[in-house]
């Protein structure tokens, strides 16, 4: 090799006495796994391990609470105030680090969103009086709560003593994770948790010296708790705080206060770390997580004013995918180093692929969020075209070992290039048969649409990954159950996914009628007032799409909501998108009758008529399960995967296409 091809973006970074190897940082991804008492266990070790495998400069464990007893927020967060935590503490410091990352935690307070206190029946403590909407009917693990009875959560200003004993315990915390063998620590003063309310003009309206219109008063908190942790921690110990450059709300700082927050910060701490919005309004947390509608590198434009103000590294973060993109952030001054959330569980291994020029083999964040939505929901990690992320601790496991096997995959969707590759990468002959003349699935006709190019990227590279994996790819060939015994497989794994439902309303054979899969291939066949029938992910993405070439929408629904198909923070993003383009949702209301000019509806308020020059149905697609089924009696060993079982999602059929394909072969 005669030079590195990201010059800027690999040079080490020294921070305090400490040396970054590059400047590709893993930013927090909460934390998960724990066992009682707010330990890690062995998968949330294996998790943040695997990053650091990757080669990422730092590794950093997110939303680790300081003070339990009136800080946390729910269930699953580390609690660095447990002494029991000692030993998994340290063995997680020591498995990131053995592999040269620094590994790092971030020192977290929840203030008056320490939804867990209040639900365990402590008191909200928060800079001043106030009450926060009490929207959390169950709380986090899934349970009910009992409503509180005017509506709120009433929060209670701190006093004196408390704010003391705030700072003390930013301090000890501190002190334990130094002890653990942490190289680095990330006090979180941003994203509106407990020091960024004291931050908060709005929010901080307290009249003494901790608070009020002076940012002086307002940053005393956040300032004390970084002087107490370098006490803690001691001299060239690197801190980093982590800050929104603005918090993107009505009620919010704007990013010339963001500079002189971190002016402050300048001198005292080793790393400003800018982020962006704030996690209780739904358009913020948009900012601080954008999503596929948004421009890569979305938020770099914070970190880069407030560089210019200060002589700290400054770090940037959001929708950072791309190396040569990265490469030119820090090229141009812009940021020092950069943090990958989500691309970090996309894939772990980035830092190295792009360091050994392997860049057509990294696996790019869609920005689908299902790893968000899968952890608020499941508490558990997961990415939508990573099936390891998650199940770290499995991949390296020797409990899967394998005898060779013919294995016939029928259907080349996600689902059957997944377990193709995987099969063939665990030395089984692997034949892959597709009925049409496209590997890709259904999801290949979304190509046109501009915020999916990353998935149609993720469906070429695993074409491409499928042929370079010595799969024998049959095109154009449906298995029947004639070929099926012919080939006599092992193996079979049926990914047959899913077809779309056609309504049987009068009309629908109409010329103006066509099917969601048609339309995105073929946008241009659509007029100009367009109503679309099923407001699920398909209709709605369908909607956006058509709206962005100037189509008017309309989206009929029969269900009184819109189907998120469990990706609700997915779901935030695509409500902004139908506010934005001016989308009407018409909910619990049942098309009857498609003319020529129009649908004809039925809804509580009776009868509308929707006049419409084109009608697109996208009302839900239909499992293969029966043909799948059929495949079943043609091997010993058989699985069905994705869609094929029912209709769901990316994530599903990865994660099942991966695990079929690992339990193939146990037996000789
Ligand atoms: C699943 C998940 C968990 C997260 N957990 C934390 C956390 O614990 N602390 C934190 O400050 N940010 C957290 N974030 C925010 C990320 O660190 C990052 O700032 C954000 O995702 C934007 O970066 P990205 O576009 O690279 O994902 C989380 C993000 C995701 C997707």
């Amino acid at each position: 090799m005669d030079e590195l091809r990201y010059p800027h973006l690999f040079e080490p970074i020294r921070v305090g006495r400490t040396i970054f190897k590059n400047r590709i940082f893993a930013s927090p991804n909460g934390c998960q796994y724990q066992n009682y008492g707010g330990v890690p266990s062995e998968e949330g070790i294996a998790f943040y391990e695997r990053k650091a495998m990757g080669g990422f400069a730092a590794v950093t464990l997110g939303e680790c609470i300081v003070d339990s007893r009136t800080g946390q927020a729910h269930s699953y967060q580390l609690l660095l105030d447990n002494p029991l935590g000692l030993p998994p503490m340290s063995a997680m410091a020591n498995a990131i680090s053995r592999h040269g990352a620094v590994a790092s935690v971030q020192l977290q307070h929840c203030g008056m969103f320490s939804h867990l206190v209040y639900e365990r029946g402590g008191q909200l403590l928060g800079p001043v009086d106030t009450a926060i909407p009490d929207i959390h009917f169950t709380n986090n693990d899934g349970h009910e709560v009992a409503a509180s009875p005017d509506g709120l959560r009433h929060v209670r200003g701190m006093t004196e003593e408390e704010i003391e004993d705030l700072i003390r315990s930013f301090g000890k915390a501190a002190a334990f994770v130094k002890q653990c063998g942490y190289g680095m620590v990330q006090i979180h003063a941003g994203h509106g948790w407990g020091l960024a309310q004291f931050i908060s003009k709005n929010v901080n309206t307290r009249k003494d010296k901790w608070g009020g219109p002076d940012l002086e008063n307002r940053m005393r908190l956040t300032l004390a708790v970084i002087d107490r942790v370098r006490k803690a921690v001691g001299p060239g110990f690197p801190i980093e705080v982590r800050i929104s450059g603005a918090e993107c709300i009505d009620t919010g700082y704007d990013i010339d206060e963001g500079i002189a927050i971190a002016k402050m910060l300048d001198g005292k701490a080793d790393i400003i770390h800018v982020s962006a919005g704030h996690h209780e309004s739904q358009y913020a947390t948009t900012i601080t997580h954008p999503g596929m509608f948004q421009e890569d590198g979305c938020n770099v434009k914070y970190a880069a004013e407030i560089k210019k103000h200060v002589k700290a590294p400054v770090a940037t973060v959001g929708a950072l995918v791309e190396p040569a993109f990265m490469e030119e952030i820090i090229a141009s001054g812009q940021a020092d180093i950069v943090n990958l959330g989500r691309q970090s569980l996309a894939d772990q291994d980035l830092p190295l692929k792009a360091r050994m020029g392997r860049e057509d083999d990294i696996d790019y964040c869609m920005r689908c969020c299902a790893c968000f939505s899968n952890s608020t929901r499941t508490r558990r990690r997961a990415c939508a075209i990573n099936p390891v992320t998650g199940h770290e601790l499995e991949e390296r496991s020797g409990f899967w070992t394998s005898h060779k096997k013919k294995v016939l995959i029928a259907g080349g969707g996600i689902a059957g290039m997944e377990a193709a590759l995987t099969a063939a990468r665990r030395g089984h002959d692997v034949i892959l048969c597709e009925a049409s003349n496209e590997l890709g699935g259904v999801l290949k006709c979304e190509k046109l649409v501009p915020f999916k190019k990353r998935l149609d990227e993720y469906l070429k590279r695993q074409a491409r990954r499928v042929k370079e994996a010595g799969v024998e790819i049959r095109m154009n060939t449906p298995v029947t159950e004639e070929l099926a015994k012919e080939i006599a497989p092992d193996a079979i794994i049926a990914a047959l996914g899913s077809t779309p439902v056609k309504p049987t309303i009068p009309g629908i054979d109409g010329s103006n009628v066509f099917g969601a899969e048609y339309v995105y291939t073929h946008p241009e066949c659509t007029g100009e007032n367009v109503v679309i029938l099923g407001a699920g992910l398909v209709g709605i993405e369908l909607g956006i799409f058509l709206a962005g070439e100037g189509r008017k929408i309309t989206l009929i629904e029969m269900l009184p909501v819109m189907n998120d198909g469990g990706n609700m923070v997915h779901m935030n993003n695509l409500l902004l998108q139908i506010e934005e383009k001016k989308i009407e949702v018409k909910l619990s209301t049942r098309a009857v009758e498609i003319r020529e000019n129009g649908v004809m509806t039925e809804g509580e308020k009776g009868e509308i008529f929707f006049p419409a020059d084109t009608v697109i149905y996208a009302v839900g697609q239909r499992s293969r399960s029966d043909e799948a089924i059929a495949l079943g009696k043609y091997a010993p060993e058989f699985h069905m995967v994705g869609d094929c079982i029912a209709a769901r999602n990316i994530l599903s059929a990865t994660s099942e296409a991966y695990n079929a394909a690992r339990d193939i072969g146990r037996i000789g």
